[in-house]
């Protein structure tokens, strides 16, 4: 077997496989190209853009599809910048004063009487996500004839942020060690980078930090002389794929690395310091995208030392970076994680709106608040955070995390793209029906200068990237879904299924049908009910109901004898509902509008409370727990469906998983359902078997 065979087996081609196309309409389609042509520019990007046209070209026809000096008479692909090329102003005469494609977007266009296929854009980054969108288009079995479609992004950043050690680790990392660091050396291995920037372009990924947001010592120094010629490199690369490259950064740098005293953003020697910095990095990577920064958060140093906040820590930083166009962006995950478990009043949902609303209009412009999606930690089931879109001055992105840290650590299948569908779907109703988090998080709601999509990345170096291979789809789906959030869940797991799999139609359902069960799955075998947590402490998997419960982190379910539940509301809770605007907040406040899902995230109710569904709390744990355990399984028996349609290699490892996440699921349904029968002392109505 050679090395490409052995690659592909494991998955590590993962959406660019470029699977032969099978002999029939489309393969003769196709192969009356005979090359492709680059017009109007010269730039590294659109060679890029070429190279990797010709790659799935020929992967897909198994031939030689190269690039050519010039279009002949024979069908090609014309790819070029508007208004530099007659050939591609002759198949684009509007132009892109009538197109509008900006910075990123691009036209693809039939001419029937050539046969020509012309991928036009105003930008050499635009005419690399043309060439992917038509490799994606070809790798899924579509016709390219009478193509004449426009693309733009949506969102303005599309970000991954590697939560990658340069000692090798990663945290929240599930697929094995970095594939940037190893003993807190940069990697030697760069084909393995470009691969990754070639994966995260062909989604549109526009972005990307590169070391973890909690920056120990040695990646204090990656903004120094010492480090920054390395980070240079990975800068080329990810550059060669239109992806900028970010630093998290330690905001005590200057105390700790600097020879300051302090670090207080007010300090002028502090501020003198940190455009020293900005200088220096600029002189290396001209085109750097800025810093990424977790302060004053899980112990975090930050402005909070010195008696500053966040405005004034983020907008030091933001006018170090001003004079060369970069951004701070600001994580607003911040929240007393030494609280007293005993201390009913503090609410660690309410935190991050607390900290942060009353700075709004005080953010330069080029400061960026990043807020995770839900007000506590990526969990299973959370309600939107009330902080997105509550800053209308103030620029703001949305974090998700696409690494399963909660949702099955990558053992257990989770396809996330439905629940940060639901989440951009929502409706915060700020400016009035229609104020979609989509709408904040791409800058339309409040006319923001800066926003967009980050995401903790899933890949390590596993030969897969992700660990479990379905763990793929929700990499590809993030960087989908940040193009464009009207993408469907279902489309876009099409998508990645036969660009990974093939075409058979069995294996394209079942693949489908799992992947778009698989969070419900998960949800009813976990924590019930929007309460969220209960695993084990640190590492964060498996069944432990009261691993946090009396710990310092904030995230508690209060369950007793009688009940359990947050009561998060204005009316005898900690206020919670009242960070959300009308109708929102009464639908959240009032126990009989709750929605069922997330009623523990706000109420504290009895176990015989009946839910809107019917049926009582205790009886909903006890049944969901069971159906979960019960699906779960299924998913591992239609997936042994699939043997001999797959790749044995690519069948076995997933099976492999799914068989693991099929025990383990037993481990969380006996727990969580002894536990509350023991709490509560209510026997299942079926009689089924607790302990
Ligand atoms: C979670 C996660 C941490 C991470 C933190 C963050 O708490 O468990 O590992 O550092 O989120 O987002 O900063």
């Amino acid at each position: 077997m050679n090395k490409t065979t052995a690659k592909a087996e494991y998955g590590y081609d993962a959406w660019l496989r470029y699977r032969s196309i099978e002999p029939g309409e489309r393969r003769e389609e196709f192969n009356r190209f005979s090359g492709i042509v680059v017009e109007g520019t010269d730039e590294p990007l659109a060679h890029t853009a070429a190279r990797e046209l010709s790659r799935g070209l020929s992967g897909m026809l198994g031939r030689e599809v190269s690039v050519l000096e010039h279009a002949g008479d024979a069908p090609c692909f014309v790819l070029g910048r508007l208004g530099r090329s007659p050939i591609i102003d002759g198949m684009f005469p509007e132009g892109e004063a009538s197109l509008g494609l900006g910075r990123e977007g691009y036209a693809l266009r039939h001419e029937p009487g050539s046969g020509r296929i012309a991928i036009g854009a105003d930008s050499d980054a635009g005419l690399l996500y043309g060439a992917f969108d038509v490799l994606r288009r070809i790798g899924t079995g579509q016709s390219l004839k009478g193509l004449n479609i426009v693309e733009r992004p949506v969102n303005g950043l599309r970000m991954l942020n590697q939560w990658d050690n340069m000692d090798g680790s990663i945290e929240r990392g599930y697929a094995g060690s970095s594939i940037f660091y190893e003993k807190n050396r940069f990697t030697q291995n760069l084909e393995r980078l470009r691969d990754y920037a070639r994966l995260l372009a062909s989604t549109g990924i526009n972005a990307i930090a590169i070391n973890n947001v909690n920056v120990h010592r040695i990646e204090t120094e990656l903004i120094t002389e010492a480090l920054l010629p390395e980070v240079a490199k990975v800068a080329e690369i990810f550059r060669m794929y239109g992806i900028k490259l970010f630093l998290s950064i330690n905001y005590a740098a200057p105390l700790e690395i600097g020879g300051l005293s302090t670090a207080d953003p007010l300090e002028p020697e502090v501020a003198a310091w940190w455009r020293e910095r900005a200088a220096e990095i600029y002189r290396t990577i001209p085109d750097f995208g800025g810093f990424l920064v977790k302060a004053d958060s899980e112990n975090r140093p930050g402005p909070f030392t010195y008696g500053r906040d966040h405005a004034d820590g983020a907008n030091m930083l933001a006018e170090a970076l001003e004079p060369y166009g970069g951004l701070v962006i600001w994580r607003c995950f911040v929240y007393n994680c030494k609280q007293d478990w005993r201390d009913r009043k503090t609410d660690r949902a309410r935190a991050a709106y607390d900290h942060f609303v009353p700075l709004d209009g005080r953010f330069k412009e080029n400061v960026i608040l990043q807020v995770k999606n839900g007000p506590i930690d990526f969990q299973v089931r959370e309600p939107v955070s009330p902080l997105l879109g509550a800053m209308p001055l103030t620029n703001q992105m949305i974090e998700f995390q696409v690494t399963q840290e909660y949702t099955g650590q990558q053992h257990h299948v989770c396809y996330l793209v439905p629940q940060w569908k639901e989440v951009l779907d929502f409706d915060s109703h700020l400016k009035g029906e229609g104020s979609t988090v989509k709408r904040i998080v791409d800058g339309t709601l409040h006319a923001s200068r800066y926003s967009g999509f980050a995401a903790v990345s899933n890949i390590g170096c596993d030969a897969n990237w992700t660990g479990h291979l379905l763990a793929q789809a929700n990499l590809y789906g993030y960087g989908r879904l940040a193009w464009n959030p009207e993408l469907s869940a279902e489309g876009i797991a099409d998508e990645w299924i036969r660009l990974v799999f093939g075409s058979d139609e069995r294996v394209i359902q079942v693949i489908r049908g799992i992947l778009m069960d698989s969070w419900s799955i998960y949800e009813k075998y976990t924590a019930p009910l929007g309460i969220g947590f209960m695993v084990n402490p640190n590492h964060h998997y498996g069944p432990n109901v009261d691993g946090y419960e009396y710990s310092m982190w904030g995230t508690y379910h209060f369950a007793d004898c009688r009940g359990i539940g947050v009561d998060r509301t204005i009316a005898t809770g900690t206020g919670y509902t009242s960070q959300y605007a009308e109708p929102n907040q009464s639908r959240y406040e009032t126990l009989e509008t709750c929605p069922d899902e997330l009623l523990l995230f706000f109420h504290h109710v009895p176990y015989t409370h009946v839910l809107q569904s019917g049926k009582t709390v205790i009886q909903h744990i006890y049944d969901t727990h069971f159906e979960g355990v019960e699906q779960a399984g299924k998913l591992a028996e239609l997936w042994a469906g699939l043997s001999g349609l797959i790749e044995e290699p690519l069948h076995r490892q997933v099976a492999e998983r799914l068989a693991e996440q099929a025990e383990h699921a037993k481990e969380w349904r006996d727990q969580i359902n002894t536990y509350f029968y023991r709490k509560s002392g209510i026997p299942d109505q079926q009689g089924r078997r607790m302990y």
